[in-house]
């Protein structure tokens, strides 16, 4: 896709963060945004701001653990602009632990929104966009820790990994059926985002037992500041929004951000074919 101007993008968690400077770079490229995200106050803020840039918008509090709230998100899409052409499943948390000490909602809570949010937004827009028959693209955002993995992080990698491995099966799927509904996954480092401060997002029904002595470990305290220091420490939220509207006019599937990270995976590959182990204990911005 390279002409941009009256298109219809849907974007989860547009709110905050990567979400939002997507929805930013829709306003200068003049498409019509739909800001889908959990958090009402931060997406009625979020809407003033982009109106204010001259945007057409609507802003739907939705939570994409709920397959009902993306159904009734593709109905309110379609009923104010009567199409769509662009998919951002973009909403994401995470929670810092081993695998063993994280509780089970806290797996839930994450699983359901990296993973089952995406399911959700395909399987409630794709039958849409294959309908219209219209050139379209659904960008998933996964992370660079849907390419490898750390210590510390088990329940973001797996969920990412899941991310990844959907992206790439529903990209081969639909090549299968047409041509004319392309598909990316945006897979970045660290960004300067509110990822860090996602609890408070999280639903009642995912509520954790903070009684839990893993909360109140030295180990959940250390990991707790080790996520807020390397998110800090990201690149500006707002070189992302480019990079992946260039990723679409490109039909590149993989987005990258971070060129000092793929070596890394390079290892991780060379480790699989070479009978190595995991052993990626460094990496930039973590340690
Ligand atoms: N910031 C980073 O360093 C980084 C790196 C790699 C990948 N990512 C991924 O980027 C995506 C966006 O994260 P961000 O960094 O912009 O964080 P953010 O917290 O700034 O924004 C995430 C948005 O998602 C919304 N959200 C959370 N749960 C939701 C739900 N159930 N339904 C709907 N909306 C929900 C939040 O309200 C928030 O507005 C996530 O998938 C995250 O995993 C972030």
């Amino acid at each position: 896709m390279k002409d941009f101007k009256g298109k219809v993008a849907v974007i989860t968690g547009g709110a905050n963060g990567i979400g939002f400077a997507i929805a930013e770079e829709c306003a200068k490229r003049e498409i019509k945004i739909v800001i889908a995200d959990i958090n009402e106050l931060d997406l009625k803020k979020a809407e003033e701001k982009l109106k204010a840039q001259g945007a057409e918008v609507l802003a739907l509090q939705t939570d994409v653990i709920k397959y009902e709230d993306m159904e009734r998100l593709a109905d309110k899409t379609l009923e104010r602009f009567g199409h769509v052409d662009l998919l951002f499943n973009n909403a994401g948390v995470v929670v810092a632990g081993p695998a063993w000490s994280l509780s089970l909602r806290d797996w839930e809570w994450i699983m359901k929104v990296n993973v089952w949010g995406i399911i959700h937004g395909e399987k409630a827009f794709i039958p849409i966009m294959l309908k219209q028959d219209t050139e379209c693209h659904i960008i998933n955002t996964a992370s660079a820790a849907g390419l490898l993995s750390l210590d510390g992080m088990s329940a973001y990698h797996t969920s990412k990994f899941a991310a990844v491995a959907l992206s790439e099966s529903t990209y081969l799927d639909l090549q299968c059926v047409t041509d004319k509904i392309k598909m990316s996954v945006f897979c970045p480092g660290f960004i300067q985002t509110d990822l860090n401060n996602c609890e408070r997002h999280r639903p009642k029904d995912y509520d954790n037992d903070m009684e839990d002595e893993y909360y109140h470990s030295d180990s959940y305290k250390a990991k707790e500041e080790q996520k807020h220091k390397v998110i800090q420490n990201g690149i500006p939220v707002d070189m992302v929004g480019a990079t992946i509207f260039e990723a679409i006019e490109e039909e590149k599937f993989y987005i990258l951000t971070h060129p000092e990270i793929n070596p890394l995976i390079g290892l991780r590959t060379r480790n699989i074919l070479e009978g190595g182990n995991p052993s990626i204990k460094d990496i930039v911005g973590v340690k």
